[in-house]
């Protein structure tokens, strides 16, 4: 049951249109998952050294690769640079690092995780906090200049393509306008609540590939908004009643009709699971099709809510390069 869609990039090169995301999959559990998903089909697979679990995933790819059961070739791998890393003199380091965890030569692809920036750890533990327990941002965050050295990884053969994530339009236009390589791709949030048509117009438009991440309005959300005393409801999209009765009618559940609804619009997904059966279920959306009045419907229940509004990163509204400063997200 392999993933047989692809998007392309600018340069040629193919990703799998759906993928798994490793978000809160934690290392007791994301060992099995990730065993189960390459045997499930999955070949794209979505992390970040925030995430903590590269070293885990980076076992079970050697182990697959070693013994021969996948291809190098056949993988499509994506991490990111941190919030510390948003300098041109971190990024090098960054990257190696991910490499040497995830023991791989080279990413597919490399993205600049958000576009705000704090100072580095000297500890490498958690972003550094003021006394009021506002985190400390980075003020000189300087989008082109950590690009050019994104575009250097490229030529040194540590990534295959570059892009971002979290950007908003004018960020991205920025980046394109003063590029030698323009960004490959966008990771942004987007799910049926959340559409992003304008963004994904204007990416579609500038030839920028677009990853929609918590594709299923990411509930993982939740436990961290409880974490950090932030009462807030969160919609559940798989409840969604014009949902299930889409699903219905071909025999699908709600998260494949929310996946499939994605990538029929040529826009990947990469929704995260470790469960054996929910993550089988998320790949198995490539043997049916939703008619025109489906999409259609589907598309007119955009409610512009955001769940990963980074209101959990307390005190980061202060960056001037904090990207949803109004809901069209420019
Ligand atoms: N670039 C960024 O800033 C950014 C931000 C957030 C996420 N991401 C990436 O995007 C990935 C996906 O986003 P996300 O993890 O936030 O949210 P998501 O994929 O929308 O939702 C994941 C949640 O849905 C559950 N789930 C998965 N498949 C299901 C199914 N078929 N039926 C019912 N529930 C299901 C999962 O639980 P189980 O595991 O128990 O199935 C998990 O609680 C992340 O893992 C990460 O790789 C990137």
């Amino acid at each position: 049951m392999a993933c047989k869609e692809f998007l392309t990039f600018h340069n040629g090169q193919k990703m799998p249109i759906l993928g798994i995301g490793t978000w809160q999959a934690p290392e007791n559990e994301v060992e099995e998952a990730l065993n189960l998903a390459l045997e499930a089909g999955y070949r794209h697979i979505d992390c970040a050294p925030v995430y903590l679990n590269e070293k885990v995933i980076g076992r079970v790819l050697k182990s697959w690769i070693s013994s021969g059961k996948v291809k190098r070739e056949d993988l499509f791998i994506t991490t990111k640079l941190p919030p510390p890393g948003n300098r041109p003199s971190c990024v090098e380091r960054f990257l190696r690092k991910s490499l040497t965890d995830l023991q791989l030569d080279y990413v597919d692809l490399y993205l600049i995780h958000c576009p705000f920036g704090v100072p580095e750890n000297p500890d490498g533990g958690d972003f550094l906090k003021e006394e009021n327990g506002d985190i400390i941002v980075d003020l000189e965050t300087d989008h082109v200049a950590t690009w050019k050295v994104l575009e250097e990884m490229v030529s040194k053969g540590l990534t295959k393509s570059i892009g971002v994530s979290n950007f908003n339009k004018k960020q991205v236009q920025r980046l394109i306008d003063n590029s030698t390589i323009k960004p490959a791709n966008l990771q942004i949030e987007l799910h049926l609540y959340l559409q992003q048509n304008e963004l994904v117009d204007f990416c579609k438009a500038n030839g920028v590939t677009v990853v929609a991440y918590a594709p299923l309005g990411s509930k993982g959300i939740g436990a961290l908004l409880k974490m950090c005393n932030i009462d807030r409801e969160l919609p559940d999209l798989l409840i969604n009643p014009d949902v299930v009765e889409i699903g219905k009618s071909h025999n699908k559940t709600a998260a494949q009709v929310l996946l499939r609804w994605i990538t029929q619009r040529g826009i990947s997904a990469i929704p995260k699971s470790t469960n054996p059966d929910r993550l089988r279920q998320n790949l198995n959306i490539f043997d049916f099709k939703l008619t025109d009045e489906q999409m259609q419907k589907m598309s007119s229940l955009d409610a512009g809510i955001r769940v990963c509004d980074f209101e959990f990163f307390k005190g980061m509204e202060k960056h001037p390069e904090m990207p949803f400063k109004n809901k069209h997200c420019q």
